[in-house]
């Protein structure tokens, strides 16, 4: 019988609460020396990972679950969400794409929203995420780029804050290493560093040719140009 050992269980941790007194500090040493003084309890967590893709909130898990779970602790629906914490960032350079993943904070949560800076300028907000999503993808990035990324978690009462959203720009400002925030690069396209190659020996070149031409034949013609003496005004 399932049910039997439950029973006996639930009788031994009901007998034991009435023998329960106030605690004093002699109680409290007491209890210290002696751990298994305290009444088992089913201190089970539940199946739930705040960084997991969508993951569904604790407390549907709890309802859910055939047997009692324990959830972690989450601040008020009364006050906006803390900062969520952002993780791995991949950036696919060929696709010009990054892929963002972050954790939730210990906050109920409705939605999210990506924001992304390309130098100081505006922030772009990404579109609404449900509360399940911990990964969203930026497009468009361009080849080169360097941006600045934060994810941040939204409620009835308002929305995380945002370390470098007050105006200020975001130059120079390094945020909390395990804040909402990071930063990505996208390395340049291989062709991108052909073409620089290819210009920059262009360059070097047409370099060499005109010290080549000043050298062989203006230097000849005209002598070496000194800082007092004004060129001749030669007739051809
Ligand atoms: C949340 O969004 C994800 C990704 O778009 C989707 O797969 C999932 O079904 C959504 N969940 C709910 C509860 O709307």
């Amino acid at each position: 019988m399932l049910g039997s050992p439950c029973l006996l269980w639930l009788l031994a941790v009901t007998s034991l609460v009435p023998t329960a007194e106030p605690l004093t500090p002699q109680d409290f040493e007491e209890e210290e020396e002696d751990e298994t003084a305290w009444p088992p309890f089913p201190a089970v967590l539940c199946d739930y990972d705040r960084c997991r893709h969508l993951q569904l909130p604790c407390q549907e898990l709890q309802r859910a679950s055939p047997t009692p779970c324990l959830c972690p602790g989450l601040s008020s629906p009364a006050l906006r969400p803390e900062q969520p914490r952002l993780g791995e960032v991949r950036v696919v350079a060929e696709a010009g794409l990054a892929v963002v993943h972050w954790c939730a904070p210990s906050s109920p949560v409705q939605e999210y929203w990506l924001l992304l800076w390309e130098g100081s300028g505006a922030p772009q907000k990404g579109p609404s995420l449900n509360s399940t999503v911990r990964r969203a993808e930026l497009k468009g990035l361009k080849p080169g780029g360097a941006y600045v990324v934060c994810v941040v978690a939204a409620n009835a009462a308002g929305e995380s804050s945002v370390p470098w959203a007050d105006g200020k720009g975001i130059e120079g400002a390094d945020g909390p290493a395990f804040g909402p925030c990071g930063r990505l690069t996208v390395p340049p396209r291989p062709q991108t560093l052909v073409h620089a190659a290819v210009g920059v020996g262009t360059a070097l070149a047409l370099m060499s040719c005109a010290a080549l031409v000043w050298h062989f034949f203006l230097r000849r013609r005209w002598g070496c140009p000194r800082r007092t003496a004004t060129r001749p005004a030669t007739g051809l």
